[in-house]
């Protein structure tokens, strides 16, 4: 069999995690090992007010790309259920719930609600039907493969635009007052909350963790700089994924497609109108 590495990038992490490339992992052998174990993975996507524009292309696409020959639950959330597609056809094996979500009149509240959406959800139902959870933002687009070399116990993806800055660049929360706060010289990498996923037990205990410092930093009047990303940061900083997504997983269609080391977009944030599906600025 071949042999797979890449010399260009960084494979693992200081803590003996491997983040993903292309190139690192023989497909084949992924789906052979995990394909036999009827591994059911629930995807939660918040698609609340305009945003629910964005569902056709994401649920089109990752029927095409996301965990294919997987089960997947995807667990819509949204509080327009008319607005959620009818007629997507989903794969066998694969389904979709929504759940009811109240209208928040900030994109930011959206954002801040989502932890502790994603935390009673877990808790209430999903536990009992899933092995993975993966959650993941709606304004993006499946291009390529996401599959099972992306699952383990905590797993989060490298942030596009960052990966060759020094950490002292990283959009953490820089203020002291934010339980987010993580100091100028701390920091592995800086994640995207576009996706981040794990085992049922591990995303709950991340998503009430982060629900907890989010209404302490709300009961003092503070918003972190990044709302609900900057709490993923500070988590993760300190219980360590135990698997990276290289930006492959979590690329911007703003950055074009250009950079050298990116053999294969996979799932990208696409282009928007931030005026027109916002409900403010
Ligand atoms: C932007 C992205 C935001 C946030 C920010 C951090 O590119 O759209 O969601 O991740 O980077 O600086
Ligand atoms: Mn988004």
């Amino acid at each position: 069999s071949s042999f797979f590495r890449r010399t260009d990038v960084l494979t693992v992490t200081p803590w003996l995690a491997p983040i993903v490339w292309e190139g690192t992992f023989d497909p084949e052998v992924i789906d052979e090992a995990f394909m036999s174990q009827n591994l059911t993975i629930a995807t939660t996507v918040f698609a609340v007010g305009k945003y629910t524009r964005f569902l056709r292309d994401f649920l089109e696409s990752a029927e095409k790309h996301f965990m294919v020959g997987l089960d997947v639950h995807y667990y819509v959330f949204t509080d327009l259920p008319g607005d959620v597609p009818d007629n997507v056809t989903l794969g066998v094996g694969r389904l979709l719930s929504i759940v009811r979500v109240p209208k928040f009149d900030r994109w930011q509240e959206i954002s801040l609600r989502r932890m502790e959406l994603i935390q009673t959800a877990i808790k209430d139902h999903i536990h009992r039907g899933a092995n993975y959870i993966f959650c993941l933002d709606v304004d993006m687009r499946f291009h390529g493969r996401v599959g099972p070399e992306a699952l383990g116990r905590l797993v989060a993806a490298i942030h596009p635009w960052f990966y060759m800055d020094p950490r002292s660049q990283y959009p953490y929360e820089r203020r002291t007052i934010s339980t987010a706060y993580i100091p100028l010289d701390q920091g592995d990498f800086y994640y995207q909350a576009n996706i981040f996923g794990g085992a049922l037990e591990d995303i709950h205990r991340l998503t009430k963790t982060c629900r907890e410092h989010l209404e302490v930093d709300k009961s003092m009047g503070v918003e972190a700089v990044w709302q609900e990303e900057s709490h993923l940061n500070w988590y993760l900083l300190r219980n360590k994924p135990t698997k990276l997504l290289s930006p492959e997983y979590v690329w911007d269609d703003a950055k074009g497609q250009d950079a050298k080391e990116i053999k294969l977009v996979r799932f990208s944030s696409v282009i928007k109108n931030k005026a027109e599906v916002r409900e403010n600025l």
